[in-house]
């Protein structure tokens, strides 16, 4: 069985996929992690990030060992140059294969699979059982942002987090190759007004009306 969950950064895909898969006992791929560590790359290799052909190149020859600093993976610097290097067509396609194997022959045995991301649901796994779009306001999003960087100890403020944001989600989403999109299929819930339980118990219930 597949789980696909798409949606906007800062809605709360990570920690339900971490909750879906902890709960079935399902492999669960971030996506994203793939396109921050090709973003990642082409930044250290001080390479433009409006090169196509480094970038698919640098995508070709993604290695696990590329996946594993999640400190610099994670940085915003890094979620930008992601967005960046996924609008482009060849590195998506570079990605394609790994993710759909992922979704077909979960690891370590696991009778399935969670993957989160924008184009789960639409393009990499169009035939999976349940296809989740997670969502909130910009507002929502990046105060949740706000407060993640501050508990963290780093300096942040408001405006800039929010406007970082909406550049990110207006290039994620007005892209041509596969933008961050519901499926037709999907069940879309808005999380501005849940907390990470509340989202957890409704994806459940979702789930269990649908198996
Ligand atoms: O989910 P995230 O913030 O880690 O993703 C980083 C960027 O990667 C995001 O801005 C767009 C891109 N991405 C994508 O294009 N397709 C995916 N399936 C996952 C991420």
């Amino acid at each position: 069985m597949i789980i696909a969950i798409d949606g906007p950064a800062g809605a709360g895909k990570g920690t339900l996929a971490a909750r879906l898969a902890d709960h079935f006992g399902f492999a669960k791929l971030d996506t994203g992690l793939l396109y921050r560590a090709v973003g990642l790359k082409v930044i250290q290799a001080g390479i433009s990030l409006d090169d196509e052909h480094a970038a698919t190149e640098i995508a070709a020859g993604l290695q696990a060992s590329d996946m594993t600093d999640i400190a610099m993976l994670r940085r915003d610097e890094t979620g930008n140059a992601a967005s960046c290097v996924s609008a482009f067509p060849g590195v998506r396609a570079q990605l394609l294969a790994f993710q759909r194997d992922f979704a077909n022959a979960p690891p370590d045995g696991a009778k399935g699979a969670v993957l989160d991301g924008r184009d789960i649901g639409t393009v990499v796994c169009p035939d999976a059982a349940v296809k989740l779009f997670i969502t909130a306001s910009t507002e929502v999003r990046a105060e949740r942002r706000l407060n993640e960087l501050q508990n963290r100890g780093l300096e942040a403020i408001y405006a800039r987090v929010f406007e970082d944001m909406k550049a990110r989600d207006e290039r994620d989403e007005g892209r041509e190759a596969s933008p961050t999109a519901a499926a037709s299929d999907a069940y879309v819930l808005d999380t501005g007004n849940l907390d990470a339980g509340e989202v957890f118990a409704k994806v459940l219930e979702y789930i269990d009306s649908k198996t």
